[in-house]
């Protein structure tokens, strides 16, 4: 690999199936950066502690989201693909950023805040310092970009903040990363409610679409998606859901959003939807079963994860040592 490459990096939680949200947003987003950049893309089991898991559950979540970036074109020879809680370095580091994080600042985050609401008789003290885990994720590999969903911004800021912070103090010792957020996919919103995220923590499952989700379902939900009774088929903040399913087709197919527009323009929304199913189902089928195929291949999902093991901890070995020099730890 090419040192002077500039670096991407990005992890998923294995915290529950995965939503096109996930994949539009994020993971489909990967495989663009693997041939210029230095990848390194892994599974967050650690952050996925912070709510109630079921543990055999989290060790299969964890395989699947692995075997799930494979399938969605990420290549293991371009691609460093691992498991955070296998690189201890992002604990170790996380425990120095720790150090220099205000009460005050984590305390605003806008998810700690939601999910603090959610599960009052759950609130643990991983939960709060989950963003400063995540800028130890992306501090370690001299970051410079991050492919991620609208939601991670304020995480982001953080892991910002952190490294300005530290080189501040100990001297110049991590990059400042920045986000990478595709305009109209950073966000998809829920089929339901087009004010919120799609999530696959909604209770209502027909709100969102599952990478696993089959064919029939799949048309079923965007079929009964909301949409308005302005019969005007038109790419607007006043037709959310509209909006947000031609965001869909637009991400799909590549074609731009203002042919989309003209080819349903006088159609009926059912018209668009009913070839939005197809479209969805075209792409992500192909998919499901290469999915399936890796995800019964256990050893070469072992050979993958234990190769990235090593590639990642080699690169946050360097950054580590340096940190626990600057602060004063024995050698
Ligand atoms: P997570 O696991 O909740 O989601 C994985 C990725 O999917 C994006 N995403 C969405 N994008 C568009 N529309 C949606 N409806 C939608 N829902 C989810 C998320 O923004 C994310 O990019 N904290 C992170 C995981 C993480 C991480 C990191 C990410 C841990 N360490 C270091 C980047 C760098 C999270 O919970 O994402």
């Amino acid at each position: 690999m090419n040192d002077n490459k500039k670096v991407v990096l990005s992890l998923v939680q294995p915290s529950g199936e995965l939503t096109i949200g996930n994949y539009l947003g994020a993971i489909k987003n990967f495989k663009k950066f693997q041939d210029q950049y230095k990848c390194y893309f892994a599974v967050a089991d650690m952050h996925s502690i912070t709510v109630p898991q079921v543990p055999k559950d989290l060790r299969r979540r964890t395989k699947e989201v692995l075997a799930l970036f494979l399938a969605s074109g990420l290549d293991p020879e371009k691609s460093t693909l691992f498991i955070q809680s296998q690189v201890e370095e992002h604990v170790q580091l996380a425990w120095v950023l720790d150090s220099i994080s205000y009460m005050g600042q984590l305390s605003r985050m806008t998810q700690f805040k939601q999910k603090s609401q959610k599960s009052e008789e759950n609130l643990n003290a991983a939960l709060f310092t989950y963003p400063v885990l995540m800028a130890a994720d992306i501090l370690l590999y001299q970051t410079d970009l991050v492919p991620v969903g609208e939601d991670q911004t304020q995480h982001m800021e953080l892991a910002r903040d952190l490294a300005i912070r530290f080189n501040h103090k100990y001297s110049d010792t991590f990059k400042i990363p920045e986000a990478f957020i595709d305009k109209e996919m950073g966000k998809i919103y829920s089929l339901k409610n087009p004010e919120i995220k799609m999530s696959k923590s909604d209770p209502d499952k027909n709100s969102y679409i599952l990478l696993i989700d089959d064919e029939n379902t799949i048309k079923k939900k965007i079929r009964g998606a909301v949409t308005d009774d302005c019969r005007n088929f038109a790419y607007s903040d006043e037709q959310k859901g509209l909006k947000n399913l031609i965001n869909i087709y637009h991400s799909f197919t590549k074609k731009p959003i203002d042919d989309i527009v003209r080819e349903y323009s006088g159609e009926n929304y059912s018209t668009f939807k009913d070839d939005l199913g197809i479209v969805i189902c075209e792409n992500l089928l192909p998919i499901q079963k290469k999915y399936n195929e890796i995800l019964s291949d256990k050893n070469y999902l072992e050979k993958i994860y234990n190769e990235g093991r090593q590639k990642a901890k080699y690169e946050a070995r360097k950054t580590l040592s340096k940190v626990y020099r600057k602060v004063g730890f024995l050698k």
